[in-house]
């Protein structure tokens, strides 16, 4: 196996810091493991290159401005140096990171082994040890690989794996999901209602792999599938002339294997962006922009459904010349001012002319200046004919200003189909209020949905607090929020019950 660096960071929201994120081999095979083990693998580097082998006991879960590394640990052999490092999962700082001189040939085989309550790394007479803090102690480990960008790739030749006193078996990673739906599930009833609405969530390659609960709901309760963090730019294209679809692909095929429709979230953004995007010259952005649409979305032809195009086109703040926001500066807005909008939305069309594609926002489902920024846009993009479906409201519900009321969302819906366009909720999630304000919230946006004829989707931004996405940045252990319907322990809350009752009242 030839591995390429990628040289993939995690970027913060503003565009800074750099996170590295080594690809992880999600989709195994995996090992299952008891008691003492050992791990040989046989490399060919070539001169300027480190290989780097991850054993992880548990996935980092990603986020788009940081990973949690849980517990894993690295193997790493350059010219001159063996290393060991170990995450215990209590902080984002490795516990140990144990180094030894070598002189390594150009192929050369180095041993892990979990062996006496040690972690031991061997190459010929060189040894490291370092105690174990019980990185593999759930059983089982994933794979992960890494290579410095630009310099030469290094071959995985060989990887075989040992039991010393305990057991050692390869098995595939468990994805495919559920082949029933329960008929109360969300999804169930909604498909008993005249609209068969999609109920969808944001999801993620990582827990849907190593979390069977997280998996099992997903499969379950859901029809839809939006792509949380995977298709960002800083995910999908790490380099200029690299892209990474696996994630995404897991996403879709997880989607494909569970009769899901496939929401893919985002194409053009002014965050998440990696860093080489943030600083192409601005003569080459239209170029960069139309090339990473063309190629996305040409990768996903005929197994995405829908696009959001455009996400958050709006400003934050209400700095616009009629005093509310005007358009969001960044890099795209900032080379081709608002026509950014339309040389998405058409490039996006010209590859994939099935695909509904939309235009995604938070804060506008109340009315007031964001509302009016975001109509007036829609309008002048109608008017230039671009190939614009559908408008997303986020919908997010994270201070008691968010509060949505559901007759002014639908005069919204409805303005919107006034004007030949779709809506959905995109990204819904309640954060911060008691279990019973969350449950009226969430039910009250979905009974506006499936009031309106011309509001194609519901959308949970993530199904469980678990892994919600407002979790506080490097923060170990993890601290999580409580905006989602499915609680940390995966049990349902009061939302759960109050989107059923909604379901149920809507069949015909
Ligand atoms: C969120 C992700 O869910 C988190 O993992 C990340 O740390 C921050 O971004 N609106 C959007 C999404 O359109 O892309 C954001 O996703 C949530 C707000």
């Amino acid at each position: 196996m030839r591995i390429h660096g990628l040289g993939r960071q995690i970027v913060l929201q503003d565009g800074t810091g750099g996170q590295p994120h080594p690809p992880v081999n999600l989709r195994g095979p995996q090992l299952k493991v008891r008691g003492d083990f050992q791990v040989s693998a046989t490399v060919h580097r070539p001169a300027g290159q480190t290989a780097s082998l991850y054993l992880y006991g548990e996935v980092p879960i990603v986020y788009d401005e940081w990973r949690q590394n849980r517990r894993g640990l690295r193997v790493a052999v350059s010219e001159r140096e063996l290393s060991l490092t170990v995450w215990d999962g209590r902080s984002a700082a490795p516990v140990a990171d144990r180094t030894a001189s070598v002189t390594s040939p150009a192929t050369v085989t180095v041993t892990f082994e979990r062996h006496g309550g040690d972690l031991a790394l061997s190459a010929g007479d060189t040894r490291v040890a370092v105690p174990d803090p019980g990185i593999f102690d759930a059983g089982s480990v994933m794979f992960g690989v890494d290579a410095v960008p630009g310099a030469p790739d290094w071959t995985l030749a060989a990887l075989e794996a040992t039991a010393r006193d305990g057991g050692v078996a390869v098995r595939d990673t468990p994805m495919t999901g559920q082949s029933t739906q329960p008929s109360d599930s969300l999804r169930g009833l909604a498909e008993a209602t005249g609209r068969r609405l999609p109920i969808g969530a944001a999801m993620a390659a990582e827990p849907l792999v190593s979390d069977d609960g997280y998996r099992a709901l997903a499969a379950t309760q859901f029809s839809m599938l939006t792509t949380e963090n995977a298709l960002k730019p800083q995910f999908v294209h790490p380099g200029p002339d690299t892209y990474d679809f696996a994630e995404g692909d897991l996403l879709v095929d997880f989607a494909a294997a569970n009769d899901m429709k496939v929401h893919a979230h985002t194409l053009v953004f002014g965050e998440a962006n990696p860093r080489w995007m943030q600083q192409v010259a601005l003569a080459d952005r239209e170029r960069v922009m139309t090339e990473h649409v063309r190629t996305v979305v040409g990768h996903y032809r005929g197994r995405v459904a829908e696009w959001d195009v455009v996400n958050e086109p709006l400003s934050p703040d209400d700095d616009g010349p009629d005093g509310g926001p005007g358009l969001r500066e960044h890099l795209w807005q900032e080379a081709m001012g608002e026509s950014y909008i339309d040389k998405a939305f058409t490039a996006a069309h010209a590859v994939d002319p099935e695909a509904k594609l939309y235009l995604n926002e938070f804060g506008a489902e109340a009315d007031g200046p964001r509302w009016d920024a975001l109509y007036a846009l829609v309008v002048r993009l109608k008017g230039r004919g671009v190939p614009i479906d559908g408008v997303g409201f986020q919908s997010h519900i994270h201070e008691a200003g968010d509060h949505i009321d559901p007759a002014v969302l639908r005069s919204h819906i409805a303005a919107l189909a006034e004007l030949g366009l779709s809506a959905r909720i995109s990204e819904i999630d309640v954060y911060g209020e008691s279990p019973r304000v969350q449950a009226t919230q969430f039910a009250g946006v979905l009974g506006t949905c499936l009031s309106e004829p011309t509001c194609t989707s519901f959308s949970i931004w993530g199904i469980t607090d678990r892994y919600g996405s407002t979790a506080e940045h490097d923060s170990y252990p993890l601290e999580t929020g409580d905006e989602l319907p499915w609680d940390q322990r995966l049990h349902p809350k009061p939302a759960v019950a109050a989107l059923r009752d909604t379901l149920r009242t809507a069949r015909r």
